[in-house]
């Protein structure tokens, strides 16, 4: 039968990567996967991700045992605390640690189709996902077997969320469908909604009884500041949605092979936190039993450690802070370097992404004249610039865009 396996396509997002690792043009860039770079192109430790490490490594309590099904409990405590506000009411959260954002949305997805009622006359549970999103949510949530469906995110003309559209297609959605919602920083986009806009789309998801997903997996590269990040979230607790959130840790503690995330539910009580604890475990057992222990016991040795909290927010606001810097740069240079175009949408937009509007032809371009290796949306990884290629890129970007 293996003569019958037929070549899949690469991944949109790790393929790219993948090409740029076997690309041998030494004036190669990669600003294709979102992964945070230092100033001078390297993968950045953080300060106090390393510190944690090293206390790990002469801990005489620590040892390589199983994690439970659900995880290391303390673990998820601290990280629901750092997601929902440390004065949560996490007798009504049930969490479970994932493997990172994508295991959460995996099991998150699983559980939501297997518990949602379908609406009528529809044999799988809809899931609307912004237009765009990152890649990956499409593959995730087909795989867990849901029905999924677009709504309107962002406008090409305007360069802007079409917010309009956006409202448009959660009315039209069937009453009861899940909504998935990045927390903050949209992946690829960079464009969020207002918080009175947040506020409109709790009233009309609450109005039509939807279900919301959030994605967070860039909390703290919106604003610099984790705590701010939360907001959207927090307000739909607050108006008393029963969220479900996919939380990664890949970004904000740079802890990307770690394979770090929780996946959570809002209970209403004490008895439904333990019966979804419970579906979550039936879930998670075949599917992986439990999850890696080295990422969660470094966020929660960063955690539960004031003086390394506080350094942890200054590392996350340093990584923060250089992206925006390169936004802006970018743009600065796109100009000195001739570009006529109207660039403003990049200063506007935040997180890690600069969403051009280039087309695919013009990425394809970019990679095949100039080894600048990145998604063929036109999403551009601000991380993988620094003062020694930006000059090079903004060039190539002008050449590729000015025609
Ligand atoms: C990205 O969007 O580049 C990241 O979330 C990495 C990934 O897994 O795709």
């Amino acid at each position: 039968y293996l003569s019958n396996v037929p070549e899949g396509p690469p991944d949109a997002i790790l393929g790219i990567a993948e090409a740029f690792k076997s690309c041998t043009d030494e004036r190669k860039v990669n600003v294709c996967v979102g992964a945070y770079r230092d100033s001078t192109g390297k993968p950045w430790i953080l300060p106090s991700v390393r510190k944690a490490e090293e206390r790990l490594l002469v801990d005489p309590t620590v040892n390589k045992e199983y994690a439970p099904i659900a995880g290391d409990a303390k673990y998820v405590d601290l990280a629901l605390g750092f997601a929902y506000g440390t004065d949560a009411d996490m007798t009504k959260l049930a969490g479970v640690q994932t493997l990172s954002g994508t295991g959460a949305c995996r099991v998150g997805g699983h559980f939501l189709s297997k518990f949602v009622p379908k609406p009528e006359g529809m044999d799988k549970v809809p899931i609307y996902i912004p237009n765009p999103t990152w890649g990956n949510h499409i593959a995730i949530f087909n795989n867990c077997g849901m029905d999924v469906r677009r709504y309107r995110y962002y406008n090409s003309k305007t360069n802007r969320l079409d917010y309009d559209g956006l409202i448009e297609d959660l009315k039209e959605a069937p009453e009861g469908s899940v909504i998935l919602l990045h927390a903050c920083a949209h992946n690829p986009t960079g464009c969020d909604p207002t918080m009175e806009q947040w506020k409109d789309i709790s009233d009309l998801i609450k109005s039509k009884k939807h279900h919301c997903f959030f994605d967070s997996a860039y909390q703290g590269f919106a604003s610099g500041d984790a705590e701010a990040d939360a907001s959207a979230l927090r307000l739909f607790v607050s108006e008393g949605h029963n969220v479900v959130l996919a939380q990664s840790f890949a970004k904000n503690f740079g802890l990307y092979g770690e394979r770090t995330g929780t996946l959570s539910v809002v209970c209403n009580s004490l008895e439904e936190r333990s019966a979804v604890m419970s579906q979550l475990k039936l879930i998670i057992r075949p599917m992986y039993s439990s999850p890696p222990i080295h990422g969660s016991s470094i966020v929660k040795t960063v955690l539960t450690d004031e003086e390394l909290t506080a350094e942890y927010y200054d590392n996350c606001k340093e990584m923060a802070t250089r992206i925006n810097a390169m936004r802006v740069k970018l743009v600065e240079v796109l100009k000195e370097v001739g570009s006529e175009h109207d660039w403003s949408h990049v200063t506007e937009q935040i997180g890690m992404f600069a969403y051009t509007g280039m087309n695919s032809d013009m990425c394809d371009e970019l990679t095949s004249k100039y080894s600048i290796f990145l998604t063929r949306d036109g999403r551009i990884s601000l991380a993988g610039l620094n003062d020694g290629n930006i000059e090079y890129v903004a060039k190539a970007v002008h050449d590729v865009t000015a025609g």
